[in-house]
């Protein structure tokens, strides 16, 4: 690889696929975007213009990666299928990078796991949050042993886009493995990470749509008049305090030539959509070293923010993401030490682009690999055991999971 750029192909060529890793690895000078698979052809025509670059389509990941010669393949593709298409890259000797979840049961991650052995290929989590100024500050902090021994953390998530899990495909779960695995894992390997990969024991968890349903739509209906079934399609778009507005959408590729390809809408109602997912809840996590940690997750707010607040022995930090912000507080003091992290420029507080550079740096042997396929499956891990729980309405041992 050195010398020469890495070929990259992207597995999934929506929006986190293209605007996020395409459009970054764009701006590099040692690695370059040369493919997209995407079974939307349409979808794909509209990504190398967003991109700006002439790219060749593909629908398979095999017959991509046997024209091509890739070095590495990003797979963005729906939760559901990065098992399939991680396995393929690995077994035809490519490697990748995995936007989280790795997958959405551990028996998925166990057989990405297996082919990255086989293979002997790199393969690494796209676990941004990690790449965060004030989370990376934050780990600093615990490690340097500042709050001594932590026994507990708590951490909240308040998204204002609550569309974005009640309108499109993330909303099932058959496609991304519920809500508690495609956004849960991202704090769940937060927690693992800040705590050094203790192994989580027990998971409960409560959590239920008590919003986004038909009952609760925030205007009047009228008799004949049905709201939905998309909000560009909707007679009270006007009205709507939740529309999903796209400027333009027909000349996007979420526009009904796409939609016409595969059906795939992203701008379902959200009170009438056939969501199986929840749109509020929280989960708890006890681990082998009895540290306890709970995560609520919220998608009716006015506001976005990731907030964490961890406790040891001789201290505890409070944390906000949004605002940049870390408060520690010493025990037996009535002290406090504010943090103030700089902004950094790039997707998801600059961390998008902190992935991607490490990515390249470990392909380049620059830097070890630190975001591996076990971390994706302890994160899994604890997502599926809390979707069992809410589910079920038990407290499930983690160990079930590996049985
Ligand atoms: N790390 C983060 O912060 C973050 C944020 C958002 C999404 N994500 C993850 O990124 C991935 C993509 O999410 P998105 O929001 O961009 O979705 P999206 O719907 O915008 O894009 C998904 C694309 O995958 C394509 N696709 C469907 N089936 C496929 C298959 N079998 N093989 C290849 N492509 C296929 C679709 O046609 C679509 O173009 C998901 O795994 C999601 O969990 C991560």
């Amino acid at each position: 690889m050195s010398g020469q750029k890495i070929k990259v192909g992207i597995i999934g060529a929506g929006s986190r696929g293209i605007l996020s890793f395409g459009k970054t690895i764009s701006t590099r000078d040692d690695a370059q975007v040369v493919a997209l698979c995407d079974p939307n052809q349409v979808r794909m025509e509209f990504a190398a213009k967003d991109l700006g670059l002439k790219l060749n389509f593909y629908n398979s990941v095999k017959a991509m990666i046997s024209t091509e010669k890739l070095d590495a393949v990003v797979i963005t593709s729906p939760d559901f299928c990065h098992e399939s298409n991680a396995v393929e890259a690995l077994n035809n000797g490519v490697n990748v990078l995995v936007d989280k979840p790795l997958s959405t049961t551990v028996k998925g991650c166990q057989n990405i796991i297996g082919a990255a052995e086989k293979a002997g290929k790199t393969i690494m989590m796209g676990f941004n949050l990690r790449h965060h100024a004030v989370l990376k500050k934050l780990k600093k902090i615990i490690s340097n042993g500042v709050l001594g021994r932590v026994f507990l953390i708590e951490n909240r998530e308040f998204y204002d886009g609550g569309r974005t899990y009640m309108s499109r495909w993330n909303r099932l779960y058959s496609k991304g493995g519920g809500l508690w695995i495609h956004k849960g894992s991202h704090d769940f390997d937060i927690f693992n990470w800040l705590l050094d990969f203790p192994k989580p024991v027990k998971v409960s968890a409560f959590a239920g749509v008590d919003v986004f349903k038909p009952q609760h739509i925030p205007f009047a209906v009228k008799a004949g008049v049905p709201v939905g079934p998309t909000c560009h399609q909707c007679s009270y778009s006007g009205i709507c305090p939740d529309i999903y507005k796209i400027d333009d959408i027909q000349n996007t590729p979420w526009g009904d030539r796409a939609v016409a390809v595969d059906g795939y809408s992203k701008d379902l109602c959200m009170y009438t959509s056939d969501k199986d997912t929840h749109d509020n809840g929280i989960a708890m996590v006890e681990y082998e070293n009895g540290v306890k940690a709970s995560h609520l997750e919220c998608f009716v707010t006015s506001m976005s923010d990731r907030l964490y607040t961890v406790i040891g022995d001789l201290g505890q930090a409070e944390i906000s993401l949004g605002n940049r912000i870390i408060t520690i507080r010493p025990r037996w003091s009535q002290e406090t030490i504010t943090h103030f992290i700089p902004e950094v420029l790039g997707g998801h507080g600059g961390a998008d682009p902190m992935l991607i550079d490490s990515f390249f740096k470990v392909l380049k042997g620059e830097e070890k690999n630190t975001s591996t396929t076990e971390h994706g499956m302890w994160s899994t891990a604890i997502g599926q055991a809390a979707e069992i729980s809410r589910r079920e309405e038990r407290t499930v041992k983690v160990a079930e999971l590996f049985l």
